[in-house]
């Protein structure tokens, strides 16, 4: 056999997991509007169980009800409802012995920043209109990024919208936020605590649910890789500058799980370990491989459990979620990389 170590067992901290098959985080657009698991998708995940996978990531998962939300029918663990919905799925999933971690996410930047200046006023809405969702949904034609490139929806927004667009958050004030030219705002010291809040609450909650562990989602260019990268983190403060202070806000996080939920509570990151900005012809610039294994070092010493190496971040968007057409394991050497550092498990997602 090619592989003689896929159908053994392993540990990821002290939580067994029956083989080496795990699926990758991805949003599927299967959850109900208000970000609870709905029917679909919780079938949708038991039917990954059914088919062997030995761990399931969910897919990315929102901290807060403000700016987190990032398009429509994602899944939400802001707050407490979202507890047993989630249960529900985990218990279909276990009935497989296959373990499941809720990816914990926010966008920073990659928002579409609509969403954080209606998600509210929807959300009351929702809650005196049954009906509402599917409305707002129609009228704006989803307003998730694919949403976007239709330039009668930009125009729709822009006319319309204007007046109640809310800024994205992002660790400084680099720019503008690339999906569209939309406004942002550097987070302040206060914001990120709060932040920092929110991530361990939605940890709590999933523990609560009886899911096996989280993942942080610090790739594909959202708000927890920006304050990595040197790129689009500027910051003359304790969180930007040198590697320790752009990793100052995982580990504060990290720290605070742990804290909340133990240590026998597995904790995963996604890591970009390498930004290819050197594939649109900024050599050099953000993370390069030789940075992103010293993150993943930096990691494994915070005391995470597995590390699930990614890259890329919307500038590059093709190396996050690769075309087809793109050798496959092209980017297995980055994994290798990393494993060769770090004890911990790795996982690695690349046209397998
Ligand atoms: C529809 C879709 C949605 C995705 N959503 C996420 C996500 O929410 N979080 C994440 O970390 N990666 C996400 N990804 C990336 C995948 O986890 C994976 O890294 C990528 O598809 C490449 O791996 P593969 O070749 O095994 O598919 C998504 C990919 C696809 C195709």
């Amino acid at each position: 056999m090619k592989y003689p170590n896929l159908f053994t067992s392993m540990n990821i901290g002290s939580v067994p997991i029956k083989n080496r098959a795990v699926m990758t985080a991805m949003c599927v657009g299967l959850a109900n509007h208000d970000g609870s698991v709905s029917e679909p998708l919780a079938a949708y995940y038991e039917e990954r169980a059914r088919g062997g996978a030995g761990l399931i990531i969910t897919e990315c998962t929102r901290i807060n009800e403000d700016d987190a939300v990032s398009h429509s029918s994602m899944l939400s663990m802001s707050h407490d409802r979202y507890i047993a919905p989630l249960k529900d799925a985990v218990d279909r999933v276990h009935a497989y012995g296959t373990k499941l971690f809720v990816q914990l996410f926010h966008p920073g930047r990659q928002n579409v920043v609509m969403f954080p200046a209606l998600w509210r006023f929807n959300e009351r809405m929702a809650r005196i209109f049954p009906r509402y969702w599917d409305l707002f949904f129609k009228i704006t034609g989803g307003f998730d990024e694919s949403a976007m490139d239709d330039p009668k929806t930009v125009k729709r927004m822009r006319r319309y919208m204007k007046p109640l667009l809310a800024p994205s958050d992002v660790p400084c004030g680099l720019g503008v936020n690339p999906i569209r030219n939309q406004a942002t705002k550097a987070m302040t010291i206060p914001q990120i605590k709060t932040l920092i809040g929110q991530f361990v609450a939605a940890a709590g909650r999933v523990q609560k649910a009886g899911a096996d562990g989280v993942e942080l989602h610090a790739a594909h260019g959202y708000l927890l890789q920006q304050f990595l990268s040197p790129y689009t983190n500027r910051r003359e403060d304790e969180y930007g500058g040198t590697l320790e202070n752009r990793m100052r806000l995982l580990k504060e996080i990290i720290d605070g799980i742990r804290k909340e939920c133990g240590k026998d509570f597995p904790i995963s990151v996604r890591l970009s370990v390498e930004e290819y900005y050197d594939m649109i012809g900024y050599a050099g610039q953000g993370i390069v491989l030789e940075e992103g294994v010293k993150m993943a070092k930096c990691l494994e010493s915070f005391g995470i459990d597995v590390l699930n190496v990614s890259s890329g971040n919307y500038d590059t968007a093709q190396t996050s979620c690769e075309p087809v057409s793109f050798a496959q394991g092209w980017r297995k050497y980055l994994a290798k990389a990393v494993k060769d550092e770090v004890r911990i498990p790795v996982i690695a997602a690349n046209l397998i």
